[in-house]
């Protein structure tokens, strides 16, 4: 039988390794440093490995920013004993990190297949044709981005788009863009079901795991709506 064969690898490599974007921080001042240090001990000390804590620092320094910066990075690098590729190479797999400026408002348009047969497609399309966007642009006045979003297993109200998250059920084009005409004009609507909304980046400290305070946000609803329970119902009606 063959002998097995070990390679020895090397130290990590330190290489600083960054999301680089024109007039994006790449430090934080001491202040704001010392801030986010407190920040990020609670948040650590819930782990029993520091590194673990990755996720809720990216939406901290996340809600600093309002996107994932250099100066994020290198805070979530410095905190959590990573190399800056580890941070980076974990902040660029998941789509909720985001890699450019973000508007008050995140309003996420589901066009995976059942929204998008439902309306999705046309609904991301007539908002950025009516704010004069691309998808994942944002507007001048910096308080609404548009992206498209993958499926939030909201499928028995599609078409749904998300604002910051929270859940806007059954859209049409009309009611998208009278959804971002209010977002721009400083009147949020009530989500659909769940919490109030709050701005982008106050959605990313609650989304680090600090307190959620806001009415709705941490209630269990008990049973799903009609639509959710429309399967089930049939099975029943025809068991019986
Ligand atoms: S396909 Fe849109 S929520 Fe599932």
């Amino acid at each position: 039988m063959s002998e097995p064969v070990f390679l020895e690898f090397g130290a990590r490599p330190q290489e600083k390794v960054q999301l680089y974007r024109p007039g994006a921080p790449t430090a934080y001042p001491a202040a704001v440093a010392e801030r986010l240090a407190a920040d990020a001990a609670q948040l650590i000390a819930r782990y029993p490995e520091k590194r673990s804590a990755l996720l809720p620092l990216l939406h901290l320094v996340q809600s600093e920013d309002g996107y994932i910066t250099p100066a994020g990075i290198e805070f979530c690098s410095g905190a959590l004993d990573l190399t800056a590729a580890e941070v980076v190479s974990v902040a660029t797999f998941y789509s909720m990190y985001r890699r450019g400026p973000t508007g008050e408002y995140l309003v996420g348009v589901c066009t995976t297949t059942l929204c998008a047969v439902l309306g999705g497609d046309a609904i991301l399309s007539s908002l950025c044709d009516h704010l004069g966007i691309a998808p994942g642009g944002t507007t001048a006045d910096g308080r609404v981005t548009v992206e498209r979003i993958e499926c939030n297993a909201a499928c028995d109200y599609a078409p749904v788009v998300m604002v910051n998250w929270e859940f806007f059920d059954d859209q049409t084009v009309a009611s998208a863009r009278d959804l971002v005409d209010a977002l721009r004009s400083g009147r949020p609507p009530s989500p659909t079901r769940g919490a109030p909304l709050v701005s982008f980046r106050e959605t990313a400290r609650l989304l680090a795991g600090f307190d959620d305070a806001r009415p709705g946000a941490v209630s269990a609803s008990g049973a799903g709506g009609a639509p959710t329970m429309a399967g089930l119902q049939a099975v029943r009606e025809a068991e019986s």
